[in-house]
Parts: C-alpha cells; structure tokens; sequence
C-alpha cells in the first residue's frame, strides 16, 4: 500500500476494476476516484457510516492490488491494519485491479448518497467566525433533516457540513464556524458567491425516529445545524411530542440562531429551549456553565427520551457519558461529533 496525506498523486491515467471475493459484483473505479463512492455510483452497497474517516465501518481486506490511501492518519485506521492488508473504502483509490473482501454487501436497497455541483448563493455572518451558507444545487436533494454532506473544499480536502434546512429542494444551507489557519473551513470561508464546489450527500444517523418517546435535543457551538433541521421537521410537522432543546456556548456573541430557536420552540405544543454560557452578560437567565449542566438536572426525567446530540466531540463525550451514567437506553441515543 502507498499513501499520502491530504492531497492523494493521480494513481494513472485509466479505470481500475474492483472484484468483491466471494461474490460476482464487480465495479469500475476512476482515477483518483474513492472505492465507496465508485461502489454505491455501481448500485453495490458497501458499508459505510460517517464517509470519511472517523467510524471504521467502511473497512474491507484487501486481497489482491495496490491502493493509494488518500488519509492515511484517519482515526479510524489502527496500526494492525495495514499488517492486514485490511483499508477503508470510503479514503481510498486503486493504484491496480483490486479483490477485496467485505462482510457484506449486495445492491443498494438505501438511499445512496447523490454528486452534486453546488453553487454558493450567499453567506451571512451569524456570529464571530460563523457563517450560514447557501448553496444553490443542480438537482434537488434527497437526504433526512438531520443528516450531513461532505464538501470537496480542495482535490482531497473532504469536509462534514450538517444540512440546517428542509430537504427536497435545489438548495442546501450549512452553518459552519471558520478555525484560522486550518484547512477546511479557511476554504470554506474563501468561497465568493457563484463558486462552485462538489457535494456528496446524504451522509449520517441523525434523523428524527417515529414514536412516544420525548426528545431531546442537544448542540454545542455549531452542532446546532442538525438540532435546527430537527428542530424545523417537527415545526413543520407540528409533532405533538414533549422536545427540550439543550444549547450550549461560550458567550451570548456565539449563542448564533437563538432567536429562531425560540421562535420554533414556542411554535410547538410541548417543546423547550434551555441555554447555558460559560461566559454570560449579566442579564443571561439560563444555564451558567456547560450544556451537560443545563442537562444534568433534568435528566433523571429525560433519561427515556430519544437522544439527538451534536457537536465538538469533548462535549459529545461528555453528554454521552452523562447518559451512560444515568442508563439512558443506548438504542435510542444518535450523535454527530464534529470532528
Ligand atoms: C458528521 C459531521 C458533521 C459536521 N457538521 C458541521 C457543521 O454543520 N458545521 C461546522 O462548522 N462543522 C461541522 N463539522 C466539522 C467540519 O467537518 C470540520 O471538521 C471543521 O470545519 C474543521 O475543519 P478544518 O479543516 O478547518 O479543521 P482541521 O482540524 O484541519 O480538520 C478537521 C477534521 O478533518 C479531519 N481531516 C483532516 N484531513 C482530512 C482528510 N484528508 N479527509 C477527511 N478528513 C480529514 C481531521 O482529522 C479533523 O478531525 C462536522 C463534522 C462531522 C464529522
Ligand atoms: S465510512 Fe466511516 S471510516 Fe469509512
């Protein structure tokens, strides 16, 4: 196996074919091109869960070939892995015709992720460093409110970005927060109206479940993007289930969309909001603290109800441990770490 990091060499000029062992499915992959993304392009569903790096769901054994890992520092990938031979599909291409074993696969019965080419529309300063983009797509998209897209910013430079808005439009909004000096988001910041940029969705878990249970919503800085599509479809389709919002942030500067999260809230039967600061002003009435303090008094009550969480991962790791600890039912917990 070869790799590079962020920006992958053009592994030739031609297509590579991609035989599954132990099955007579087999897909062409072109240069440069990701094994995942050629597969479910082919109507071959391979497993997958984040797409790009972080879940590990994606790994296959690599039988016969030559690949070019596109990531190799992936968090997914441990070091017994390239002793067997064993590669994620979702970061990397073929350098030669490929066998590759997998532990399941079949055609797509899923909802396959969708190219697109999207055009940025516009960008709003919301907050210090965070921005609301809209990007104009050349067909209409298909994914659940909650879920997220990954944005080719560079040749290589794959990021996450939540859907904020409602699906089955020709346009998608992203609320993104720029980290100086760091890839990504630098890029994303970059972009003028009328770039354009590849878009490969849907991606991810977090759609609202059906049934009784309570919900409960809860985002740090930018995670809010999914809790706000969530927290829309059950506007729109003025659920009757008891919702609490939890929002966490540093200061009010960065509590972005408050108010439209207090408009949506009010507009629901049974619903809502409860903020915490680490650093209020001296007229903020919520939480003083972390959103896991703002959660931890009212879980007791909370414990059952379907969990919906998202943002950095030091604070998805908190609340997930919060949960554990108070034997919140783990089926019924969907998380993003945005990281
Ligand atoms: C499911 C999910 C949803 C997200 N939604 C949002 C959102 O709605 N709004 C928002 O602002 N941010 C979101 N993020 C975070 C976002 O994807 C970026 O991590 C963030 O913008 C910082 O990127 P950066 O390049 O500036 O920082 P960096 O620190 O350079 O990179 C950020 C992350 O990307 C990983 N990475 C590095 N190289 C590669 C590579 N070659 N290919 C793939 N990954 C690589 C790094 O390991 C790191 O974890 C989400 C992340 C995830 C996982
Ligand atoms: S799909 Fe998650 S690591 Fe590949």
């Amino acid at each position: 196996m070869s790799s590079s990091p962020e920006h992958p060499s053009d592994p030739g000029a031609g297509a590579f074919s991609v035989r599954l062992a132990g099955t007579d499915l087999r897909f062409t992959v072109g240069p440069g091109e990701r094994i995942l993304a050629a597969a479910r392009r082919a109507g071959i569903w391979l497993p997958f869960e984040c797409g790009w790096g972080s879940c590990g769901t994606c790994k296959a054994t690599l039988v016969e070939g030559e690949v070019e890992l596109l990531y190799p520092d992936a968090p997914a990938v441990e070091p017994r892995d390239a002793r067997r031979r064993r590669i994620l599909t979702c970061q990397t291409t073929p350098c030669s015709d490929l066998t590759l074993k997998v532990l399941r696969t079949g055609p797509t019965a899923e909802r396959p992720t969708c190219d697109h080419r999207a055009e940025l529309l516009d960008a709003q300063e919301l907050g210090p460093d965070i921005r609301r983009f809209r990007f104009r797509l050349d067909t209409t998209s298909r994914y659940r409110p909650g879920q997220y897209a990954i944005v080719e910013l560079g040749r290589g430079l794959r990021r996450c970005y939540s859907m904020t808005g409602p699906a089955g439009l020709d346009t998608v909004e992203f609320i993104a927060k720029r980290y100086p000096g760091r890839a990504g988001s630098t890029a994303l910041f970059t972009l003028s109206p009328g770039d354009a940029v590849p878009v490969e969705l849907p991606y991810g878990d977090m759609w609202l479940r059906p049934g009784e249970r309570d919900i409960v919503l809860t985002a740090g800085g930018t995670g809010l993007s999914p809790i706000l599509a969530l927290l829309r479809e059950l506007a729109d389709t003025a659920d009757t289930r008891r919702v609490h919002v939890f929002y966490g942030a540093n200061t009010e500067e960065d509590l972005v969309c408050w108010d439209e999260l207090q408009a949506l809230v009010a507009g629901l039967p049974a619903a809502r909001l409860h903020g915490a600061l680490l650093k209020p002003s001296e007229s903020w009435s919520g939480t003083v603290g972390l959103v896991t303090d703002a959660l931890r008094v009212r879980l007791p009550e909370l414990r059952g109800a379907e969990h919906y969480l998202a943002g950095p991962p030091v604070m998805v790791d908190a609340v997930l441990t919060l949960l554990r600890e108070h034997n919140a039912p783990i089926d019924h917990i969907h998380y993003d770490r945005f990281g």
